[in-house]
This record gives structure tokens, sequence and C-alpha cells, in this order.
């Protein structure tokens, strides 16, 4: 396969899609960062402006969950860094994020790739080939103590794996994990990608403050595929669990039933889909 890489990133092509109010209207783009979410995170503590997004090209020290690394090789994927402000956060618990940042992404794909994506529980979000469902983008969110009153503000990092191919990833990761040109053979504008993840972002977080949970509950719900089915769940520090997933609690945490009918709810860990 051969990639036709995207032209390079600009404020000015992202503007050129963007259909927000509030995200990305302060915007930077940097063509190399350790992290996106460091370096916005510094920026939120000077005082920088609600919504702001930071972009790179490439990352040499991108942050994965459970303090893994994320690959980001330059020119290639789509790492962008979003400044969640208090008030955009509204009631819900604000372990609901990194699931409701998923809702965006995941929405963002099936839109723009026309791909079957879902969710895995908490926040992957993937798409089965072969019967295997495969990684094409992860969200970290990490909570900073804000300057404005009201609470903490959140930076919303998020990974797409756009115009990668196959040859581009580490050995180890090539089973598990996937691009969007991989799937659809067809490279993909980062640009309007990253306008269309802030649109839906955006959309979401105004759906909360003005109608309350239930629709975002709901929309995660139908998107993610780890209801109903059995799992392994890889757990810090301690046996990994097995059982069926029988629902997301009100706090976000992944409701398990073990064989012998104990009910654990998993906030942090790794899922793995049995067959
Ligand atoms: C995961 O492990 O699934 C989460 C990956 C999150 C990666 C993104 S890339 C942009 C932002 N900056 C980082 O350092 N990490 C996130």
């Amino acid at each position: 396969m051969n990639p036709q890489p995207d032209s390079p990133l600009s404020v000015e092509t992202i503007r050129a899609h963007l259909t927000t109010r509030v995200l990305g209207s302060t915007l930077y783009v940097h063509n190399e960062v350790d992290s996106t979410n460091r370096l916005l995170a510094d920026l939120a503590r000077e005082g920088a402006p609600d919504g702001t997004v930071v972009v790179a090209e490439s990352q040499t020290a991108g942050r994965g969950r459970l303090g893994r690394q994320w690959v980001s090789p330059p020119g290639l994927n789509l790492y962008a860094s979003i400044l969640l402000p208090p008030w955009m956060q509204s009631s819900i618990a604000i372990t609901w994020f990194p699931l409701l940042a998923a809702v965006a992404v995941g929405r963002a794909i099936r839109d723009l790739a026309e791909l079957p994506a879902t969710l895995k529980w908490p926040n992957d979000v993937i798409v089965l080939r072969d019967g295997i469902g495969r990684k094409l983008a992860g969200i970290l969110v990490e909570a900073i103590e804000s300057q404005q009153p009201g609470g903490r503000a959140m930076v919303i990092g998020i990974g797409i794996n756009v115009n990668m191919p196959i040859e581009a990833f580490p050995v180890e990761l090539r089973s598990t994990a996937t691009s969007l040109l991989i799937e659809t053979g067809r490279p993909f504008a980062r640009s309007r990608l990253l306008a269309t993840v802030l649109g839906e972002l955006e959309r979401l977080c105004d759906e909360l403050r003005e109608h309350g949970s239930g629709g975002i509950v709901e929309a995660y719900q139908n998107l993610c595929d780890t209801i109903g089915k059995r799992i392994r769940v890889e757990l810090v520090g301690s046996e990994p669990a097995e059982g069926t997933a029988e629902v997301i609690a009100s706090d976000g945490a992944l409701r398990l039933r073990t064989r012998e009918g104990k009910i654990l709810e998993i906030r942090a860990g790794d899922v793995v889909h049995l067959r």
C-alpha cells in the first residue's frame, strides 16, 4: 500500500473546516513536541483560553493510557489535545469525559471514513476485521488545576491513526492496531478529520449542558461493543478479572459479572473481548 502523505497541518487548513464556537478558537500547530497533552497542560496553567487546541505533526514522548507510550511518527496521524474548561463540563461525573470524547471520535470516523467504528471500554476506537477488533484511535484525558472558578479543567488528548501504513507500526502492534488508510485503502485529510472531531465534541458538550446526561450515556452505550460481551480485564497491580460486561455505571465505570456471580466495578484497565 502506497500512502499519499496528507499536506502538512496548518492553522489555516484546520480553520477552513472548523464549525465550532469554542473548541479550536485558539489553535497551535507544531512540527514536533514531546506530548501535546503535556504542552497544553502547561499552557492552561499559564491561562490559555477556553477551548485551546494543540496539534503536532509528531510527538517524541506521546502519552498513552496506563503509562504507555503512544507511537507518534511524523506526517501520518493526528495528535491533538483540547482544553475543556469547567463550564463546558456540566454536572455529569468527570469520569464520563474520556467516554464522551470517544463518542466524538467514533462519530467523526464513521462520518468521514464511513467505517463501522465502535468503542471498546473505556475509550478505544476500534474496527472489526476478520472477527478481530483493531485499534484506530485512543484517548487520554488528564485533569488539571484550573485558574478559573468552578472546578478543574481537562486536557483531552486524542490520537488517531490516519494515514499510517502497516509497516510504520512497531511489529508488536501490527495485529492489534490499524489506521484509516489500512481499513479503507485511501488517505484522509487530517485537518478535516480534526475539525469534525471538534465539532462532534462541542455538540456533545452542548447537549450535556442543555439536556443532561441521558442522551450521552445512550450514545456511548450504542457505540460501545463491550456491553454484553465476555471479557477479560487486565488490571493494574492485580490479577486479571473475567466475566460478562453488563452495563456502564453512572460514573462511567464498567460493571462486570464474574462466573461466580460477583459484580465488579472496573474504573481502569485494559479490556480484551473474548469470543
Ligand atoms: C491510549 O493509550 O489509548 C490513549 C492515547 C492518547 C494519545 C494522544 S496523542 C495526542 C495526545 N498527546 C499525548 O501525549 N497523548 C494523547
